[in-house]
């Protein structure tokens, strides 16, 4: 289902204070889609997920989910079409003192199934997430990745349209990290349910998002393709996020002249895995050195980039920046940060 925000804020009281927590927003997340929510502490993320589900009610705007428009709902009807929009969080949010079978009959307990259905339905649930030996568990005896699939497993209980994910990867090593990323990406593709996916981290967006917003102050301030984001971020703040894999450390004995100049390319999609640079050997005199380089995998594409070292006469090396500048998905890259 797509999630349709219109004119969306919010804005909080907070002891004679008002904190405007979301700027008006118009966001339109399609169905089927991963859309990654990144940015930093008190962005907002939170507070826009949770306009996605009501959880909280907006200050201005409409909010809606397939063709429903959960701002205009009576409570009960309310009540029922949230149960279509599952969430997760970082802590997890289970009950101690229940068993895992027991943490997921507890939310299919509000829906209409009777206790041979419930049965099968909670272990088809734990199949999924990998779960089926761990049934009569409590939490308290499982691993946080394995808290996690049981969040997960109580989120989809009842056939979610929509999956809404607040840190859901948070507390977890980056081992866990990936193989509840794929738990995730394989209920996007099996079930085709939407996932929006808040996180701080870019590695998860990298892996996992097909679309990212990023957040600042209270506003989405750049969304595009997750290749876009990484390849050619815009904003200030998104170019914080993907800096890392911009960043070279310059040898300290390199001093930069008219006629010795570090530069850095960017090797897009298919043109990561060529080797361009063969053709840059034949076609100028000049010395060229790879100091650095590297393939990032965004979403299984490739994005390489590679810092060089490049001295001889300043008409030459200006004459091999022009060539490059005409190769097709190859391009001087900024540094950024
Ligand atoms: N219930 C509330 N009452 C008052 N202010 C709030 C409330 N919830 C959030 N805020 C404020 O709204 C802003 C956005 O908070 P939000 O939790 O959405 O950020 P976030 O991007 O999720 O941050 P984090 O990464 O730390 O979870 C912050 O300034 C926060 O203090
Ligand atoms: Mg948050």
């Amino acid at each position: 289902m797509s999630i349709k925000l219109e004119n969306v804020s919010k804005t909080y009281l907070h002891k004679g204070n008002r904190i405007e927590a979301l700027k008006p927003v118009d966001l339109t997340i399609q169905s089927g889609e991963i859309f990654g929510l990144i940015g930093f502490s008190g962005a907002g993320k939170s507070t826009l997920l949770r306009m996605m589900n009501l959880l909280e009610f907006p200050t201005t705007g409409s909010v809606a989910v397939g063709d429903v428009v959960l701002t205009d709902l009576d409570k009960k009807s309310l009540r029922i079409k949230r149960q279509k929009i599952g969430m997760i969080f970082q802590q997890f949010n289970l009950i101690e003192s229940k068993t895992v079978y027991e943490n997921i009959e507890f939310v299919l307990k509000a829906g209409k199934f009777d206790k041979k259905q419930m049965k099968s339905r909670i272990n088809e649930l734990l199949e999924l997430v990998g779960l089926s030996d761990k049934h009569d568990q409590r939490p308290g005896n499982l691993s946080g990745g394995q808290k996690q699939r049981v969040g997960i497993a109580r989120a989809l209980a009842n056939d979610p349209e929509v999956l809404l994910c607040d840190e859901a990867t948070s507390a977890l090593d980056p081992e866990t990290t990936k193989n509840i990323l794929k738990l995730l990406k394989d209920i996007n593709k099996k079930l085709g349910i939407t996932i929006v996916l808040i996180t701080h981290e870019m590695e998860v967006i990298k892996d996992a998002a097909d679309r990212v917003g990023v957040m600042s102050a209270g506003e989405i301030v750049e969304i595009n393709d997750v290749y876009s984001i990484f390849s050619h971020p815009k904003h200030t703040v998104t170019q914080g996020f993907v800096q890392d894999i911009y960043d070279f450390i310059v040898p300290k004995h390199i001093q930069e002249s008219d006629a010795h100049r570090l530069v850095t390319l960017k090797f897009l999609n298919d043109n990561a895995e060529e080797n361009h640079l063969n053709q840059l050997y034949r076609e100028f005199k000049l010395d060229i050195s790879i100091l650095n380089g590297r393939i990032e995998y965004i979403k299984d594409e490739p994005l390489g980039i590679i810092m060089l070292s490049v001295s001889g006469e300043e008409t030459e090396i200006n004459r091999m920046l022009t060539y490059i500048d005409d190769i097709a998905g190859v391009e001087r890259a900024d540094i950024y940060g």
